[in-house]
């Protein structure tokens, strides 16, 4: 008798959901919108760059995954797609100029956009009674300037008042507001994990000049609470500092007597889309994570504190000469060392990942909108292909013939895919080529505790 195929054993429920157990989190589908934020949410403002750093010569900014012009005209910040319509060119190209007042010229054949609406008001080297003016239009965003910051509103429905993105502590007539902007490797979502996370600051600080003076716990119980503002806050339950681990020994190991409990403790809370805020005793820090793509984001790091006179003079001081260097620079960078290398899911989370369980809980109920999606940056002809194979995403071109009927303007909205494997993996391999690029300061401390 012939024998019939194996067939292979499935598991059972039960035994999946102990192998699930053991394994830990494969994914993120429990938080489907956060799973698909890899490049953000939109319907948001975003903080992008400094006031001062748009000017009338244009720059390009990437927020999102979508390339914007930004340039100061007649004293407005006006933000365009990066991208003329005709034939592909940056329109922040350093040649290109402005020849009329209240719109922006290309520099290849001279196409002219009103900063506006972005409706092309003139093709130059088609006359003025070109046929294609009012047929085609550049993507324009709204763009407002706060406490010396530009912000820009990604999204699909009209925009709330800028003031909706600012936390109250930001726009007090008295705030004393200073900072810093770098952009840092790593996505955002890990960032903003970091900055929630409750576990990680008193293991990965803990040899921090920050830190020097202040005997962090070394555990906590936690839970997240609802605060005023849209924020959600930590709140601590129990906190215990010197612990004995059985069979194991003490910890920390050796007490301090320079480091004193209670001293430098901050209350710590996060809201959507994006932005986190802790609270010293005397002042306020916030930062934000703002996506470039799903690889990069610009982390900005604000200090606030209210005062006028000697105390706001006192207190830039104590900016410039200290928290910059020593809270926003090399404590911080101890974060975004980790930020840089995370790879999750899969992850096994534990009791005080309560925070960023919370955190994503909050992004699935209260994101305004759906999730950005990767912008498609692949070659034009690559997506006409594969959408005609009926395999791609991609977004069809049309040709602007001049004999076409009159349209209304339409706005250019780039195609949109998720990355192949392949550029993931040239992701990866960045990657890991960045873990060896430690700044000074770690190199040394590294050094002296050997
Ligand atoms: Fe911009 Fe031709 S590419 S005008
Ligand atoms: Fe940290």
């Amino acid at each position: 008798m012939a024998e019939s195929p194996a067939v292979p054993r499935v598991a059972s429920p039960k035994e999946r959901a102990a192998a699930t157990r053991s394994l830990g989190r494969l994914d993120w589908s429990t938080w489907p919108r956060y799973e698909a934020a890899a490049v953000g949410f939109r319907n948001y403002w975003y903080p992008v760059t400094w006031s001062h750093r748009v000017t009338e010569s244009p720059i390009q900014v990437t927020l999102l995954g979508e390339t914007i012009m930004l340039l100061r005209e007649q004293g407005r910040v006006r933000a365009l797609h990066d991208r003329c319509p005709h034939r592909g060119v940056p329109l922040s190209h350093r040649m290109a100029s402005q020849e009329f007042p209240g719109t922006w010229t290309c520099c290849y054949h001279g196409w002219t956009f009103d900063l506006e609406s972005g409706t092309l008001v003139a093709a130059i080297t088609d006359g003025p009674d070109s046929p294609i003016c009012g047929k085609v239009a550049v993507k324009t965003y709204p763009a407002e300037e706060r406490i010396g910051l530009v912000w820009i509103y990604i999204g699909d429905d009209d925009p709330p008042p800028v003031e909706s993105a600012i936390p109250a502590e930001l726009v007090r007539p008295d705030a004393v507001v200073v900072g810093r902007r770098t952009i840092r490797t790593g996505n955002w979502r890990f960032g903003a994990e970091n900055g929630i996370d409750e576990g990680h600051a008193k293991f990965l600080h803990r040899n921090s000049l920050w830190t020097l003076k202040r005997q962090m716990p070394t555990w906590v119980r936690h839970h997240m609470e609802p605060t005023e503002g849209g924020w959600i806050t930590r709140v601590a339950d129990q906190v215990e500092f010197d612990t004995e681990f059985p069979g194991l020994g003490p910890w920390p190991p050796k007490r301090r007597f320079w480091r004193s409990r209670g001293r430098g403790g901050a209350r710590v809370s996060i809201r959507m889309p994006n932005a986190l805020r802790v609270e010293y005793a005397t002042w306020t820090h916030f930062e934000w994570w703002i996506p470039i793509d799903a690889d990069t984001h610009i982390y900005l790091q604000l200090a606030t504190q209210a005062g006028r006179g000697i105390r706001a003079a006192r207190f830039r001081l104590y900016y410039w000469t200290w928290i910059r260097w020593v809270f926003h620079g090399m404590f911080n960078e101890e974060d975004a060392l980790m930020v840089d290398v995370m790879d999750a899911p899969p992850e096994r989370l534990y009791r005080p990942d309560i925070a960023i369980t919370e955190w994503r809980k909050l992004c699935e109920s209260d994101a305004r909108a759906r999730p950005q999606v990767v912008p498609d940056d692949r070659p034009a002809w690559l997506r006409l292909q594969e959408s005609a194979a009926g395999r791609g995403g991609g977004a069809s071109a049309e040709d602007e013939a001049p004999s076409a009927p009159a349209e209304q303007p339409v706005a250019v909205v780039a195609s949109y895919r998720v990355p192949t494997d392949a550029e993931a993996a040239v992701r990866d391999d960045t990657r890991l080529r960045r873990r060896s690029s430690l700044p000074i300061t770690h190199r040394l401390r590294m050094l002296i505790k050997r």
